[in-house]
This record gives structure tokens, C-alpha cells and sequence, in this order.
């Protein structure tokens, strides 16, 4: 008898109970499944080189907050695309995810618009004070903090430091030692390109534009105003265009470049010189990269008499206002920013961190000695337009410094029509 209603009864017994695990289970990113707690979902850009270390930190967050699972969900790794997604979704007041990763562009944007929690309370002063200063800003409107940086960026000049030493060069200072280190160098060995860049229209090609009008004495903004149609500003452009069809030392295959494509190029032994942000520095020393012990990172060159400028990059961790669980997302935030977790994704992943006392940690000054060096050029890195307004002066500056680099506009036409346009933008219509 208990046997047939067993057997009749056990099928329907299997599948509420699967239902349910439907409901009450989800994948979590370590693939570990849990039954109670809450869930949180985390938004990030994809991970790159090795994203097993990634899903470690995850998984020791949950072994440590056994009543908090963590979903991380990737974006693709472009900056452009990841906040269409963002601006879609926090517009819609979606709750579907609780954590996200911010561009350091961003921040001004989503807090004016109400989209981030104030997480004021999760950075106290004492932490501030040891939070690099471009970040720190970034993230702060009237006294309140609306993410906590989590790892900076800051554009590098990676050159291949076997080759420089085959002629007794030393890293170049300026543009044209550059160019002429490049071209020396490709003259002799064969499929090698002097210097690579990210020159997409995208974002990152705005990062590297800016890098070329600062080392110029040149600029976007100054005390708000915008200074765009400058000689300095025309000499920049004019060297970027020229890297590529006056000297050849860039190929114009750079125009279609992003920061992971230039990556592969320079890591598989490719290039002479790259621009790329730090993350590449790890990738190229793993065992089995054909760079491995035959690279090296130098500040950006510049014109001749001017600074060497980096651009401010780096990214962000918030609280969608809009979260159901803002006190899990929070103690995650509190974890993932944290200086542990900071230092296991420098030595690992490559991220470098934005708290500055880890630059005198004994195991990564270790393990990357060039981390020191790297300190002063966080410090001094500049940051594109701290406004809410910025992705709108971006969209504006992208196309414009396309057309200069692929050889459509001249650089003083395209500055021209750039410099109007993001008067309009501003409302600053002289
Ligand atoms: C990196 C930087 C970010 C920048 C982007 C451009 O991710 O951290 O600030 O906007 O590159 O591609």
C-alpha cells in the first residue's frame, strides 16, 4: 500500500520539489548552491587574463557572510557599452542587480541622478585620506560619498625593454625620441609595429587623445571654459595622425584598436611600444607569455620642454538605489573594496589599488617592483571632466578625434566643430 502511493506520489513530490529549488536555489558565482540567506547580484565588466582568481574572492566573501550569496554577472568589457546598459536599467528603476562597477566618468552622472545609495558611512575619514585624490573626487558630491574606488588606472607606455637594450636606448622622453626609437628599431627586425595605441572610436580613444593635448600644453577645459581650439591642442592631434601616415609608426590597423586587442599584439612580442593601462603588466610576466622578463613601463613621453601626462582611469564600486537587499550589497561593497581584497586583486588579476599605502606593501613591492614607481603617476594622473555632463562631451569629442585619426577632418576642422559643439553642451557660448 505505502509502496503504490509512493510510486503514484513520487513523481509530484520530485517535481515540486525541483520547482521550487527553481525558486529558492540560484547559481552563485562560485557554482556552489545555497538555500537561505539573500542573493545579490554583482555587475561588472568582463574580467580579464584569468577570471578563476576573481571567482576565489567571491567565494571567500560567501565562506566569510555565510547568510549572502553573490551572483556576478559580466558586461562586456567596453566602457561605452556597459553604461548604455546602466543608464537603460537605473532609468527604469531596476532592482535586478544590487552591486555595480563604475567608470570613474560615471559617478557624477548616476549620483545627480539619484541611481547610487550614499555610502558615505562605508569610507571613514581616515580611509579617505588614503584613497588617491582623483578617485576620491570622483566619487564625492557636496560631502557625500557615492562609490568607493576600487581599483585606478592611469595611461602607461609598456615598451619592449630587450629590443631598447639591443641599441643601448633608454625609454624615450618625448614624442619624437619615440618615434624615432620605433622607426629604428622596425627598420630591422621584420612584422614588428613600432607603437600601438587604442585609436577605436570609443572611450578609450579619448583616453589616449587627451594624454597627447596634455603632454602638448594643450587641453578641454580651463576654470570650466572650453579651450579646445588651441595650437597646442592642433600640434597633438597633428603628431597622432602624422604616428600614423607621415612616420608609419603606427599602422592604421591602431584605429581599430582597443586596450585588449593592442594587449595581444604587444604580448604575442608584436610591437615596440604600447599604450595600455597597468592590468597588461600581469598578464605579460604569467609563465608561457612570449613577453615574459622582456618588458618594462615608462611614464608617457612628451613634447619637447612639457610634462608627461596620464589620463585617470579606474573604476568604482556602488549600491543600486533601488536594491533590495542595500545592507548585503553593502557589506560586499565593504569587502571588495577592501585593502585585503585590493591586494589579491593586484597580485593577481592586475588591478592596482586605490588605497596608497599598498603601494609600500612588502609582498607586492615584491612581486611588482614597478608598483612603486607607479605611486607618483596615480598621483599625478588627470582626470577627463569631472561633470555630470561628461559622457555627453564625449559622445561629442569621439567621432571628432576619429575623423582626425583616420585622416577625414584636419585636426584644426575637427577641433573646431568640436570646441562649438561642447559649448553648446555646457551652455558656454561665447
Ligand atoms: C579603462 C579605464 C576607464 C576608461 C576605459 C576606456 O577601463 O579604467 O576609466 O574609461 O579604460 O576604455
Amino acid at each position: 500500500m505505502i509502496k503504490r502511493l509512493l510510486k503514484r506520489c513520487l513523481p509530484g513530490v520530485l517535481a515540486c520539489f525541483l520547482i521550487f529549488c527553481g525558486f529558492a536555489c540560484r547559481e552563485t558565482s562560485t557554482g556552489v548552491q545555497k538555500e537561505d540567506g539573500v542573493t545579490i547580484v554583482f555587475k561588472h565588466g568582463k574580467i580579464p587574463g584569468d577570471a578563476e582568481h576573481f571567482r576565489q574572492l567571491l567565494h571567500q566573501f560567501e565562506k566569510e557572510n555565510p547568510d549572502i550569496r553573490v551572483v556576478s554577472e559580466a558586461l562586456p568589457s567596453s566602457t561605452d557599452e556597459q553604461h548604455q546598459f546602466y543608464v537603460i536599467n537605473l532609468d527604469a528603476n531596476s532592482a535586478d542587480f544590487d552591486v555595480l562597477s563604475m567608470d570613474v566618468i560615471w559617478v557624477p552622472e548616476f549620483a545627480r541622478a539619484g541611481w547610487l545609495r550614499d555610502l558615505s558611512s562605508l569610507l571613514p575619514e581616515a580611509e579617505r585620506r588614503d584613497i588617491f585624490p582623483g578617485p576620491l573626487k570622483a566619487v564625492t558630491a557636496n560631502g557625500r560619498v557615492f562609490a568607493i574606488p576600487w581599483y585606478i588606472d592611469a595611461g602607461l607606455l609598456y615598451y619592449r625593454k630587450d629590443l631598447l637594450d639591443g641599441i643601448g636606448a633608454r625609454p624615450p622622453a618625448t614624442w619624437g625620441q619615440l618615434v624615432r626609437l620605433a622607426g629604428k628599431i622596425t627598420k630591422n627586425s621584420e612584422g614588428i609595429y613600432g607603437f600601438i595605441w587604442q585609436g577605436k572610436q570609443y572611450e578609450g580613444l579619448v583616453c589616449n587623445v587627451l594624454e597627447y593635448l596634455w603632454s602638448h600644453g594643450g587641453d578641454v577645459l580651463e576654470d570650466g571654459k572650453v579651450v579646445l581650439n588651441s595650437p597646442e591642442n592642433i600640434a597633438a592631434l597633428t603628431l597622432m595622425r602624422d604616428l600614423i601616415a607621415k612616420y608609419r609608426v603606427s599602422p592604421p590597423l591602431v584605429t581599430t584598436l582597443v586596450e585588449e586587442s593592442s594587449r595581444h599584439i604587444f604580448g604575442n612580442g608584436r610591437a615596440v611600444f604600447m599604450r595600455n593601462w597597468p592590468y597588461a603588466w600581469n598578464i605579460f610576466q604569467r609563465d608561457g607569455s612570449p613577453v615574459k622578463g622582456r618588458i618594462a613601463v615608462a611614464p608617457l613621453p612628451a613634447a619637447p620642454g612639457k610634462s608627461s601626462a596620464s589620463t585617470l582611469g579606474g573604476w568604482q564600486i556602488g549600491v543600486n538605489r533601488n536594491s533590495r537587499h542595500p545592507r548585503a550589497a553593502e557589506r560586499f561593497v565593504r569587502f571588495i573594496t577592501s585593502p585585503k581584497s585590493q591586494k589579491i586583486l593586484a597580485l593577481t588579476i592586475g588591478y592596482k589599488p586605490t588605497r596608497r599605502s599598498l603601494y609600500r606593501d612588502p609582498d607586492l613591492v615584491r612581486h611588482q617592483p614597478f608598483i612603486t614607481g607607479l605611486h607618483d603617476i596615480f598621483m599625478n594622473a588627470r582626470p577627463r571632466p569631472v561633470s555630470p555632463y561628461y559622457m555627453m562631451m564625449t559622445q561629442v569629442l569621439q567621432p571628432e578625434f576619429s575623423a582626425v585619426i583616420s585622416g577625414i577632418k584636419t585636426p584644426a576642422e575637427a577641433l573646431a566643430s568640436a570646441d562649438r559643439q561642447i559649448r553648446h553642451v555646457l551652455g558656454d557660448e561665447r
